[in-house]
């Protein structure tokens, strides 16, 4: 695999991401995952490195809605692919997002380094439709990774916000 600069750069390719609703056109190489290129090229650091290898869930984003690893995922395979991160759940009006809300009302972090994947994760989970006891959440939930153990907390945060849905 190519490793200097200029290899790197010769190999770039253009693609056009929304990302957090900001439409943009980058250069990436080829073996860049999504990860690296929302926490190294784009400064957005709010997205987190566990394993690096699709094993905990903290680098979890939202593709077009739909939640994956940015860890697993090469930005290439994006192309033209509208990206939310943790920067972008809350309204341009500096509101948190109602998962966020109850995040805090439950008191489900503690570290907070998974947190930013386990919102993603959650927001992923009820738009998907298919979680509706607490069991499901669990089973659902069961990719993200907390080693504080704020388990209990966080699958009741989710219970409050698809309460308010009403399911
Ligand atoms: S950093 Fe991606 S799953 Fe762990
Ligand atoms: S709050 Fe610390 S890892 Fe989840």
């Amino acid at each position: 695999m190519p490793n200097d600069a200029t290899s790197d750069a010769a190999a770039r390719l253009p693609i056009a991401l929304t990302i957090n609703g900001e439409p943009r056109m980058l250069f990436v190489a080829p073996w860049t995952t999504l990860l690296d290129l929302l926490r190294l090229e784009l400064d957005l650091t709010g997205t987190k490195r566990g394993c690096d290898h699709g094993q905990c869930g903290a680098c979890t984003v939202l593709v077009d809605g739909v939640r994956v690893n940015s860890c697993l995922t090469l930005a290439v395979m994006k192309d033209g692919a509208s990206v939310t991160t943790i920067e972008g759940l809350g309204g341009s009006d500096g509101a948190l997002h109602p998962i966020q809300e109850a995040f805090i009302e439950h008191d489900a972090f503690q570290c907070g380094y998974c947190t930013p994947g386990q919102l993603c994760s959650a927001i992923g989970l009820m738009q998907e439709g298919h979680a509706h006891t607490e069991a499901e959440i669990r089973e659902q939930m069961s990719g993200n990774i907390c080693r504080c153990g704020a388990y209990p907390n966080i699958v009741a945060a989710i219970e409050t916000v698809l309460g308010g849905q009403g399911r």
